[in-house]
């Protein structure tokens, strides 16, 4: 099995190390003993910065986008393959710490169930075809042409599932309002989403609402109800907000 080195135990290191579990030999690289053995209970190997030598190795930047600087002084070896999931770093930013090759990629938490929709990005042409299989373990992934769509692509992938929470959320808090018990009302919520993904899938979104919507009916009051307070403005907006 390919050895893969996280560094950084948040979040979204975890995330990944367990979409990649199974399929690499996963090792997580931290600099708190405490939070590292955690991640040994769930079957990690892990070891402390101060013991990690990345020379030749396969490597996933997963810690804070501002800690890049101190971290490039620890990697002072040069690694095989640099993979950053660090938030408006560039290529340019990344040439602190030496690879053979480096990749930008912004997936989101789903990466966990293998989930994830992974816009990505290759500096050039040495273990590509690695570097694919390594990210098709976290779901689906989309290249992109240039460094200067990061930025919105991730506003799609990293930050919307935490807007879609809120959506979730509201509609389950609605079904409560409405008298549902609030067990049956996430449920219902879940089943919508699972729903949803599908016509999504399969039809285009003008579509959808069109034929849920008859004359008169209940839908295109929701509907009425929703373009009154700016549904549409306020997630462009949001998207807006976390790409810039
Ligand atoms: N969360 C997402 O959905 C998402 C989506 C796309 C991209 N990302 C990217 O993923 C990266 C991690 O985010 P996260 O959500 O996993 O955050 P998080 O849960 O807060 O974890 C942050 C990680 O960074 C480490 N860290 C913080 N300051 C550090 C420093 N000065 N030196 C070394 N390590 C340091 C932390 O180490 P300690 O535990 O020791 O403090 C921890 O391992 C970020 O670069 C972010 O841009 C996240």
């Amino acid at each position: 099995m390919l050895d893969i080195y996280i560094l950084g135990n948040g979040a979204m290191a975890s995330a990944l190390a367990q979409g990649l579990y199974g399929k690499y030999q996963v090792n997580i690289v931290g600099r708190s003993k405490e939070k590292l053995i955690n991640l040994e209970k769930q079957g990690f190997k892990t070891l402390l910065y101060k013991d990690f030598n990345p020379e030749n190795k396969n490597i996933i930047l997963a810690f804070k986008p501002h800690a890049l600087k101190d971290m490039a002084n620890i990697l002072k070896y040069k690694a095989r393959i640099v993979i950053s999931v660090l938030a408006n770093i560039s290529f340019d930013d990344l040439k602190c710490i030496k690879a053979q090759n480096y990749v930008r990629i912004m997936p989101n938490i789903a990466a966990k169930y293998k989930a994830s929709a992974t816009p990505y990005l290759i500096k050039n042409s040495h273990f590509k075809d690695e570097i694919l299989q390594i990210l098709q373990t976290f779901g689906n992934i989309y290249e992109l042409n240039d460094e200067k769509q990061m930025n919105a692509a991730m506003a799609i992938s990293g930050c919307a599932p935490a807007f879609l929470a809120l959506v979730a959320e509201s509609i389950a808090d609605g079904g409560v309002c409405e008298g549902l018990s609030r067990d049956l009302s996430i449920k219902l919520t879940q089943g919508l989403f699972e729903s949803f993904t599908q016509l999504l899938l399969h039809k285009h979104t003008a579509l959808i609402k069109e034929k849920i919507c008859s004359p008169a009916g209940v839908t295109i009051k929701g509907i009425k109800t929703l373009e009154k307070y700016a549904i549409r403005s306020a997630f462009m907006e949001a998207l807006n907000s976390s790409s810039s």
